[in-house]
C-alpha cells in the first residue's frame, strides 16, 4: 500500500474494501466501547486552510479513539515558510499529517517532502475522505454488493464529485452525474476513470434521465469553499438541479438521499428532501469518524 492517502486512484478495489470492512469493524468496536487503541502514543497534525466541522471533529476524536492525539494547525500554507519545509518540520515531530488546503499540489507537495503518512482531507480537486465514509453509509443502506446500486449525484462535478468518480473506476457501482452545461467534471479525470470502471460512469445534463432507476440521489453544495464570488451566478446556473420532492420523484419509489454536508438548505436541497426518512446524511457524517480511523490506523500503525 502506498504511504499517502491522497486520492482513491492510488488504491485498488481490493484495498478501498479493506478500508471500508476496517472501517465496519472499528464502528462495531466504538459502539461496545471495546477499547481499540491501534495508535496509542501516536499524532497526527491537522492543517486547516479551509473552515470545517466534521473532519475537524472526526479526526480530533478519531485519533483520541485509537490512543492518540492531534493538533491543530490552521494557516495559509507557503506564506509563512514553503510547503516542503512545513512537511520536513512536521515530520521530525508526528506520525502523521493530516490537510485541507485550497491547491491540491499542496497536499502532493506535503506527501512529497514528509516521511510519515499525509491524508487528503479535501482539497479544490478531490475529497476522498468523504466518499468512504458515503460507500460505508451506503453499503449499511444496501448491502455490501454495489454492483446494482445507481447513484445519481445532482449538482457540481466538484472535488466529492471527482472522488466518487475514482471509487466507481475501482470497486463496482453505476455513477451518473446530473449537472448543468458548464459545470462538468475534470474530463481526464473521468475518462480515465471510465477506462477501468466495472460499473457505468456517465454525464448527463437531463434531470428526468439522469435520475431513472436511481437508487441514491446525492448533492452538494452550488458553491465550494473558495468560490463564494460566483455564488449569484451559480444560484442561477443550478435552480433547475435543487433536490427537491419532484426531482426525487423520478428515482426509484425507496430511493436514498446523500449529502456530504454542510447543506444550503433551501439552494440545492429542501428541507422536506434532508429531513424525510430517506436521508442519511447523518448516517455519512458519522461515518467520516469510522472511515477516516480506518484510514489512519492502515496508514499509521
Ligand atoms: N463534509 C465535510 O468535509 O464537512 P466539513 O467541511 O465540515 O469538514
Ligand atoms: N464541495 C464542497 C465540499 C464540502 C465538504 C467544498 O469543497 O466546499
Amino acid at each position: 500500500m502506498v504511504k499517502d492517502f491522497l486520492s482513491l486512484a492510488d488504491f485498488s478495489g481490493e484495498e478501498i474494501l479493506a478500508f471500508l470492512d476496517l472501517a465496519d469493524e472499528l464502528k462495531a468496536k466504538q459502539k461496545k466501547r471495546e477499547p481499540h487503541r491501534i495508535l496509542e502514543g501516536k499524532t497526527l497534525a491537522m492543517i486547516f486552510e479551509k473552515p470545517s466541522l466534521r473532519t475537524r471533529v472526526t479526526f480530533h476524536t478519531g485519533m483520541f479513539q485509537l490512543g492518540g492525539d492531534s493538533v491543530l494547525i490552521e494557516t495559509t500554507l507557503g506564506a509563512r515558510e514553503s510547503v516542503p519545509d512545513v512537511a520536513r518540520n512536521l515530520t521530525r515531530w508526528v506520525d502523521g499529517i493530516m490537510a485541507r488546503t485550497f491547491r491540491h499540489t499542496d497536499v502532493l507537495q506535503l506527501a512529497e517532502s514528509a516521511t510519515v503518512p499525509v491524508i487528503n482531507a479535501l482539497t479544490d480537486k478531490l475529497h476522498p475522505c468523504q466518499i468512504l465514509a458515503d460507500a460505508q453509509a451506503l453499503r449499511e443502506h444496501r448491502g455490501k454488493d454495489l454492483s446494482n446500486v445507481k447513484l445519481a449525484f445532482v449538482g457540481d462535478g466538484n472535488n466529492v464529485f471527482h472522488s466518487w468518480a475514482h471509487f466507481a473506476a475501482k470497486v463496482p457501482v453505476n455513477l451518473t452525474l446530473v449537472c448543468p452545461e458548464g459545470y462538468e467534471p475534470d474530463v481526464a479525470l473521468v475518462d480515465a476513470a471510465q477506462k477501468t470502471a466495472a460499473g457505468r460512469i456517465e454525464v448527463t445534463h437531463d434531470v428526468a434521465g439522469g435520475l431513472k432507476d436511481a437508487d441514491a440521489v446525492y448533492t452538494d453544495v452550488w458553491a465550494s469553499m473558495g468560490q463564494e464570488k460566483e455564488t449569484t451566478e451559480r444560484e442561477h446556473a443550478f435552480a433547475d438541479y435543487q433536490v427537491n420532492d419532484a426531482l426525487m420523484a423520478h428515482a426509484k419509489g425507496d430511493v436514498l438521499f446523500m449529502h456530504c454536508l454542510p447543506a444550503h438548505r433551501g439552494s440545492e436541497v429542501t428541507d422536506s428532501v434532508m429531513d424525510s426518512p430517506q436521508s442519511i446524511v447523518f448516517d455519512q457524517a458519522e461515518n467520516r469518524l469510522h472511515a477516516q480511523k480506518a484510514v489512519m490506523a492502515m496508514l499509521m500503525k
